[in-house]
């Protein structure tokens, strides 16, 4: 939800405690939230407490009685993509039904030009009195979304319908909302990225240049797209961006693969750009070598192909991409690297290109599919390279 402004109308029910939990879990997903409150919510909820989870100052009054500076409920209205009232009070609901506005968040109602969301919460008899019930179905036929309360104890001690939806439900009814339309929207995509560090003592390792940015950046495309990204990576400086990313960190190839390999059934994707350490030692000494004058052998065995073992138990359907880096006859290469590990595409990256490949934020790649397609790039941002690879997948 990275980008999107969810205005929370928060009103005078006991439920307004859980407001606290749904703000942080907006937040969470990467929404900028605001939120305005009528007087009456105050005595359940502080305007402090919402104000430091959502990081904006909340709103109540029509002006500021400090320096009468004016809260325009019509800039409110304009500012949001979402205005979700939880919890909406029998009163709030029918005042809103009616068009009444003597409040903050009423007005702001009647301005808002997004879609608005209502989460009612009240004791069973009156969710279930017809006036309530009349008054959901006029706000219906307005075009506002009713989030129904649950069953359970309701704070009079009474149980039946009434109780807010919990705040994390709503939170990913949200998310879902805005993820709608997007092509990725309910895809998962693995994504390795990084190098590996291969242990020779515990102060030293093989590895290699990789940073990690092309990974990274294939994560954030595709998130932005609306997949959930599993995205595992070796030792990088970086931290992804989007709360839809969900970050394995790692340090050799075998522990790479065994989190791609718990991963990979549910992938709908899996995009392999790591630098994997072909080798590894075949010990890790217990404590550090010391130096001495004459040579240090190193016996190295080789590390497990991750892409070719996720290939082993690839089911139909399911996309993998894999990146090459070739220094000579590219092209051969990176052919019979899609051959031999089962991939779909494959990403080639030539270190003969300047301002390429390792530690560079620019990339130029050649793009290979299994049914013979080639498409060349021009030397990009590895942003505007992960874009374009997921151009080509979604195609
Ligand atoms: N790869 C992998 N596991 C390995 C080595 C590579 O999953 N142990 C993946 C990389 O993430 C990449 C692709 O395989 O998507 C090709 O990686 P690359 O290092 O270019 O190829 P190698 O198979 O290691 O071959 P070589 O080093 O001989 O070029």
């Amino acid at each position: 939800m990275k980008g999107k402004h969810i205005l929370v109308g928060v009103t005078g029910s006991i439920a307004a405690y859980k407001t606290a939990t749904l703000v942080r879990a907006l937040v969470r997903k990467g929404a900028e939230v605001k939120v305005v409150m009528t007087d009456k919510a105050k005595e359940f909820i502080t305007p402090l407490t919402l104000a430091t989870l959502a990081k904006n100052p909340v709103l109540v009054d029509f002006f500021d009685p400090t320096d009468g500076r004016w809260n325009s409920h019509v800039s409110l209205g304009e500012w949001s993509d979402l205005y979700l009232i939880a919890p909406a009070t029998a009163n709030t609901l029918a005042k809103m039904a009616d068009g009444v506005a003597d409040n903050l968040v009423c007005t702001t109602y009647l301005s808002a030009k997004c879609p608005v969301w209502v989460a009612p919460a009240m004791d069973l008899d009156m969710y279930r009195h017809a006036a309530t019930q009349r008054t959901l179905e006029r706000l219906r036929q307005d075009g506002v979304h009713i989030i129904e309360p649950t069953d359970g104890e309701l704070a009079s001690g009474l149980v039946g319908k009434g109780r807010m939806e919990e705040p994390e439900r709503i939170a990913d009814a949200v998310e879902a909302f805005f993820a709608q339309g997007q092509p990725l929207s309910g895809k998962t995509v693995l994504i390795t990225a990084g190098p590996t560090y291969e242990k020779i003592d515990p102060v030293r390792f093989i590895g290699n240049y990789s940073s990690g940015k092309m990974g990274f950046c294939l994560a954030e495309a595709c998130a932005n797209r609306g997949a959930r990204v599993e995205l595992i990576s070796g030792p990088t400086a970086l931290s992804p961006q989007h709360p839809a990313i969900h970050l394995t960190r790692i340090e050799s190839a075998d522990e790479m693969l065994q989190a791609a390999q718990a991963i990979f059934p549910k992938a709908d994707i899996c995009i392999m750009s790591a630098a994997v350490a072909d080798f590894k030692p075949v010990s890790t000494a217990a404590s550090k070598i010391k130096r001495k004058d004459s040579r240090l052998q190193l016996e190295l065995q080789p590390n497990p192909d991750i892409a070719a073992t996720l290939a082993k138990l690839k089911r139909p359907g399911q996309i993998t991409v894999g990146f090459a880096l070739e220094t000579d006859h590219e092209e051969t290469n990176a052919l019979d690297k899609m051959a031999r590990k089962q991939l779909d595409y494959i990403v080639l990256n030539s270190l003969k290109n300047a301002n390429s490949c390792f530690g560079y934020d620019t990339n130029m790649v050649t793009i290979y599919d299994n049914k013979g397609g080639k498409t060349a790039y021009t030397l990009k941002s590895k942003a505007e390279v992960a874009e374009d690879i997921l151009n080509t997948l979604l195609k």
